[in-house]
C-alpha cells in the first residue's frame, strides 16, 4: 500500500492481521514467557538468528505493535518500548556511551531528565556537558573524541526553546556522533519528525500525548535506521559480542544486512533490555495503544485550547507575562511555525502578576492559594493528559535544580505550567478566573 497519513497509521500500523478470524483490537499478552517449538527453536531465537519472542522482559506481541505503531508514525526503522520516558533517555545513552565518553546536552530539558544526567549518569561515569540551546558554538567547543551524541528536546521542558535543528544536524554531521532528540512534545510526529532534521534516535515518554489518558508510564527508543555506527566510534557495534557468541550487530543488522540498519534498536533490546530490565508491561503497552489511536483528534484539541489560552492569558489584567510558541512575540515564534505542524505544543505556563499598589496583583505567598482554589483544573506533575493540569514547575518538577540553572532553563518562582487538555476551553477560563477573584 502506498505511504499513509499518520491519522490512519495511528490506528493501524503494526497491527497483525495475519490470523485468520483473529481479534480486531490488539491482545494482551499477559505472559512472561513464549513456548518454543524445539530446541532448534529456542537456539535460533536465543542467538537472534531467528526473529521471535522469548520472554517478555526482551520481546511481547502486546507490546510489538506499539514499537511498530510509534517507528511509522516517526517515519523510523524500529523503535523499542520500555517502562518510561526516563528509561527511553537511560537505554538509548547506555546502548552507545561507557564510563570515561560523554554527551553534549541542551540545557532546556526536563528537570527529571536534567538530574538523570547530571547526578545518576555521572556516577556511571558518563558525562554530560550542557550548552545553552542558542550557542550551537558552546555546543561545538564541548565536543571532544569521547563525545557519544548530542541530546536535545524538541520543545524544552519548560522553557518551550525550539532549537534551530539544522544547525545542531550539521553538528553532528561534521563530529559524525549521533543526534538523539527527546520528542516526548513533538507528539510521536504529529507536531515535529525529528527524522526529517538528521536525528539519529529519538526517545519518547508515552506517558505524556501518545498514551495521553495519564494513565501508565511509557517510554520508546526510536531508531531512525541512518546511522553509521561502524564509523569507528562505537566499537560495541562492530566488535563481537561477548554476551551473543561474538556476533558482531552491526554485521547482522547492519545497514548492509537483510534486516536493514536496525543495529541501535536491536542491541539496545537485545543487550539493553535483557540486561537493565526496564520493559514496559504488556498491559500498559495496551493502554497507551488505545491512546495512540486518538492521538491526531486529541492533540488538534489541546493545540487549539492551549492558544487560545494563551492568547487569554495574555490580555488578563493579573497576568505578567505568558510563555507560548504560538504567541506571536514569543522567542520561539518564529523557529515554532517553522518546525511544528498542527500546531505550537500542549503546554504553556505564566506568571502572575506580584502585587504592587492598585495593580490588582497576587500578594506574596498566594501561589499555593491559587492553585489550592482551582476546581476543573488537576493539581499535579504531568503533562498531556486529556484533563488540564496544572503545576508550579519550580517546587515540583525543577525542584532538583540550582537558582542558577533554574533561571538557564526560564523558571521563574512564581511561574505556573498548564498542560491543556480537551475540555471546552471556556470552562478553562472560568476556574482560572474564579481562582483568581479568590485570592
Ligand atoms: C520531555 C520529557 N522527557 C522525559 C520525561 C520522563 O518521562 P517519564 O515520566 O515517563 O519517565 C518527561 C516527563 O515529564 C518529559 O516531560
Amino acid at each position: 500500500m502506498s505511504k499513509q497519513y499518520f491519522d490512519t497509521l495511528q490506528v493501524h500500523a503494526g497491527r497483525d492481521r495475519s490470523t485468520s478470524n483473529g481479534p480486531c483490537a490488539t491482545p494482551i499478552a499477559q505472559t512472561s514467557s513464549f513456548l518454543f517449538d524445539s530446541t532448534d527453536h529456542a537456539a535460533s531465537l536465543f542467538n537472534l538468528s531467528h526473529p521471535g519472542h522469548i520472554y517478555t522482559r526482551l520481546s511481547n506481541p502486546t507490546t510489538e505493535v506499539l514499537e511498530k505503531r510509534i517507528a511509522a508514525l516517526e517515519g523510523a526503522a524500529a523503535a523499542v518500548a520500555v517502562s518510561s520516558g526516563q528509561a527511553s533517555q537511560f537505554l538509548a545513552i547506555q546502548n552507545i556511551a561507557s564510563a570515561g565518553d560523554n554527551i553534549v546536552s541542551a540545557t532546556s530539558l526536563y528537570g527529571g531528565t536534567h538530574n538523570q544526567f547530571k547526578i545518576s549518569f555521572a556516577r556511571l561515569g558518563i558525562e554530560f556537558r550542557f550548552a545553552p540551546n542558542d550557542n550551537i558554538g558552546e555546543f561545538e567547543a564541548k565536543i571532544d573524541n569521547k563525545t557519544k551524541a548530542i541530546f536535545i528536546e524538541t520543545i524544552g521542558n519548560s522553557d518551550f526553546y525550539i532549537p534551530e535543528f539544522e544547525a545542531f544536524a550539521s553538528l553532528s554531521k561534521k563530529y559524525d556522533i549521533p543526534l538523539i532528540v527527546d520528542n516526548t512534545f513533538g507528539a510521536a510526529g504529529y507536531l515535529f519528525r525529528p527524522i526529517e532534521y538528521g536525528t539519529a534516535v529519538i526517545t519518547h515518554a508515552a506517558t505524556k500525548w501518545i498514551g495521553g489518558h495519564g494513565t501508565s508510564i511509557g517510554g520508546v527508543v526510536v531508531d531512525c535506521g541512518n546511522f553509521n555506527w561502524a564509523n569507528g566510534k562505537f566499537p560495541q557495534f562492530t566488535n563481537p559480542s561477548e554476551s551473543y557468541h561474538g556476533l558482531s550487530f552491526w554485521d547482522s543488522f547492519g545497514a548492509n544486512s537483510p534486516h536493514g540498519n536496525i543495529a541501535f534498536a536491536v542491541k539496545a533490546r537485545a543487550e539493553g533490555l535483557r540486561d537493565w530490565g526496564c520493559t514496559l508491561s504488556p498491559f500498559n503497552s495496551f493502554l497507551i495503544q488505545q491512546g495512540c489511536e486518538t492521538l491526531s483528534l486529541r492533540m488538534d484539541k489541546i493545540l487549539g485550547n492551549a492558544l487560545e489560552l494563551a492568547s487569554w492569558l495574555e490580555a488578563h489584567p493579573k497576568v505578567e507575562s505568558v510563555n507560548y510558541p504560538g504567541l506571536k512575540n514569543n522567542l520561539n515564534h518564529e523557529r515554532a511555525k517553522k518546525y511544528l505542524r498542527n500546531g505550537f505544543g500542549g503546554v504553556l505556563t505564566f506568571t502572575l502578576k506580584a502585587a504592587e499598589k492598585g495593580n490588582g496583583g497576587l500578594p506574596a505567598g498566594k501561589i499555593p492559594d491559587f492553585v489550592h482554589s482551582l476546581e476543573l483544573l488537576s493539581h499535579l506533575v504531568n503533562v498531556g493528559d486529556n484533563k488540564t493540569l496544572i503545576s508550579h514547575s519550580a517546587s515540583t518538577t525543577h525542584a532538583q535544580l540550582s537558582e542558577k540553572e533554574l533561571a538557564a532553563a526560564g523558571i521563574g518562582a512564581n511561574m505556573l505550567r498548564i498542560s491543556l487538555g480537551i475540555e471546552n476551553i471556556e470552562d478553562i477560563k472560568a476556574d482560572i478566573e474564579q481562582a483568581l477573584r479568590r485570592v
